[in-house]
């Protein structure tokens, strides 16, 4: 079949996969080819088992695979072939050198350049979907003109916003799409032909138009602000924790003011994710570099919080538990980051986990999704742990319930009968707010919420 267009994608990862299945299943005359260096991920991609969870991508896939959405780890045919390549690669944080900790680690989106000087045998445009520090699409096109054949390259910004869990939900009606270029011909002519292939379904009012380093910053500063909000209601939490006040009526009451609004106010263990941390320490990195100490210190703070966070939930559990969880069973509710994916990456579970394990409890993990993830990001750790499908064989002799992840199915479960199978006292510590505290209680539990008054049986 001849297709209008050629696209390709490099990176098959959490943001490649799912914003490329929707543009192929919204756009059927071009042709969509996601590459990567990782030939096993490619493999699954091309299985019925694909490489990450998220609800609706399977079904997408399913429609357009093979059609004209194509996976391949020939990278090379799909530079050559491509009119517009779409840069979805990992950028973490960097753990070696000048700015460890703090940078982005650039070596993966380097080698991407490479890979496209070497294998364009024509003009292209190339869209950096990765989160990116400002002035890197600069970088990109210094390293593509040293091209030998004349080539014109013109790099845009196009970030992405989708959220794991609801990336379909989100592609699909994005509260925007934002297309930064530079503001001469050919970079207005290179914006115009990606905000093309968005208007196959996003109403043209939501595609917004920038300059470049506006985009790029734009994607910095908008998680920047989100994990701004969840440390503010976090720091709130502790006080509330100190004043009987309660932190679901305080976020309720503050976020019906519309100027301040409701989303994003849930408190929590702390955030986890890929991305909230690695974008704010890259946009402390950044003010650092150009020498704005204070707008790096007030950031900075941000993530100070969250950890400060995760430590005092893990103090808490050992305060409640008498000091001691040596050869205690505890069963963790949930290892993944956020609900309903399996990606663990940065997940307030890993920092629990490993917290307990170090003071000797005997861990039972449970997930819907996460688990084999939670394997890995354990692995070679003292200690025991087991991995249970199952929640209630995760309860099952445990002296403490920790709920880590705000699954539906932990909502749902029978606590009665679980609370039936523990060990006496039986604690729970809520991480997320998602259960009936009054009614745990009213069943026997010690239980021991984020931002709320503990209920307890003790004198
Ligand atoms: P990921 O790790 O899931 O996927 C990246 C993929 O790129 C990997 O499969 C890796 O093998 C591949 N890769 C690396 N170098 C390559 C190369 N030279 N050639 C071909 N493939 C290569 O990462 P992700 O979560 O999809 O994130 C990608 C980018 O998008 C990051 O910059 C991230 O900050 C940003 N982002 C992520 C999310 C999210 O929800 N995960 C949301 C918005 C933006
Ligand atoms: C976040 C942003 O929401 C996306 O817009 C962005 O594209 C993405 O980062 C990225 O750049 O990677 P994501 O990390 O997938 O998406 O998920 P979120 O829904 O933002 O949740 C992040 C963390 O914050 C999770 O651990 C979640 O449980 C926590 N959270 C969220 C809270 O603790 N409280 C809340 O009220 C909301």
């Amino acid at each position: 079949m001849d297709f209008d267009k050629k696209i390709l994608c490099i990176g098959a990862g959490y943001v490649g996969g799912p914003t490329m299945a929707v543009i192929a299943l919204k756009c059927p005359e071009y042709k969509v080819t996601i590459v990567d260096i990782n030939e096993e991920k490619i493999k699954g991609w091309n299985s019925e088992q694909l490489p990450i969870y998220e609800p609706g991508l399977e079904e997408i896939v399913s429609k357009v695979r093979g059609c004209n959405l194509f996976f391949s780890a020939d990278i090379k045919r799909g530079i050559r072939e491509a009119d517009i390549i779409f840069v979805s690669v990992n950028t973490p944080t960097k753990t070696f050198g000048l700015g460890a900790g703090m940078a982005s680690d650039l070596q993966y989106w380097e080698n991407t350049a490479q890979q496209i000087l070497e294998n364009s045998e024509g003009p292209k445009i190339i869209a950096e979907k990765c989160t990116l520090p400002v002035k890197t699409a600069q970088a990109m096109e210094r390293i593509l003109k040293t091209n030998s054949n004349g080539a014109h390259f013109e790099v845009v910004s196009n970030p992405e916003f989708l959220a794991e869990g609801t990336a379909i939900q989100d592609l699909l009606e994005p509260d925007r799409v934002l297309i930064g270029s530079h503001q001469t011909e050919s970079g207005l002519r290179a914006a115009g032909e990606i905000a093309k292939i968005y208007a196959h379904w996003v109403p043209r009012e939501k595609i917004i138009t920038s300059n470049l380093w506006s985009s790029e910053l734009s994607k910095l500063v908008a998680n920047a602000f989100l994990a701004q909000r969840i440390s503010s209601i976090n720091s709130i939490s502790a006080l509330c924790e100190r004043t009987d006040a309660n932190i679901s009526e305080i976020a309720y009451a503050v976020g019906s003011d519309r100027r301040i609004g409701p989303k994003f106010l849930n408190a929590s263990v702390g955030f986890g994710g890929s991305c909230f941390k690695k974008d704010i320490l890259n946009l402390v990195y950044i003010a650092e570099s150009y020498g704005l100490s204070e707008v790096a210190e007030y950031w900075k703070m941000v993530v100070r919080i969250n950890e400060y966070q995760h430590e005092r939930f893990v103090a808490s559990i050992m305060k409640a538990m008498f000091n001691t969880v040596v050869g205690k069973k505890i069963a963790i509710f949930g290892f993944a980051f956020k609900a309903n994916t399996g990606d663990t990456r940065e997940s307030p579970a890993k920092f629990i986990g490993r917290k307990l394990m170090e003071e000797k409890a005997i861990l039972a993990i449970t997930d819907p999704k996460a688990l084999g993830n939670a394997r890995l990001d354990l692995e070679g750790m003292d200690g025991q742990v087991t991995f249970e499908p199952d929640p209630y064989q995760a309860a099952d002799g445990a002296s403490a319930i920790v709920v880590v992840t705000e699954w539906d199915i932990f909502r749902e479960l029978e606590y009665e009968k679980i609370y039936k199978n523990m060990k006496k006292p039986a604690a729970i510590f809520d991480g997320r707010n998602i259960l009936d505290h009054q009614k745990l209680f009213e069943l026997g539990f010690n239980v021991y919420p984020i931002g709320k008054p503990s209920l307890t049986h003790f004198e």
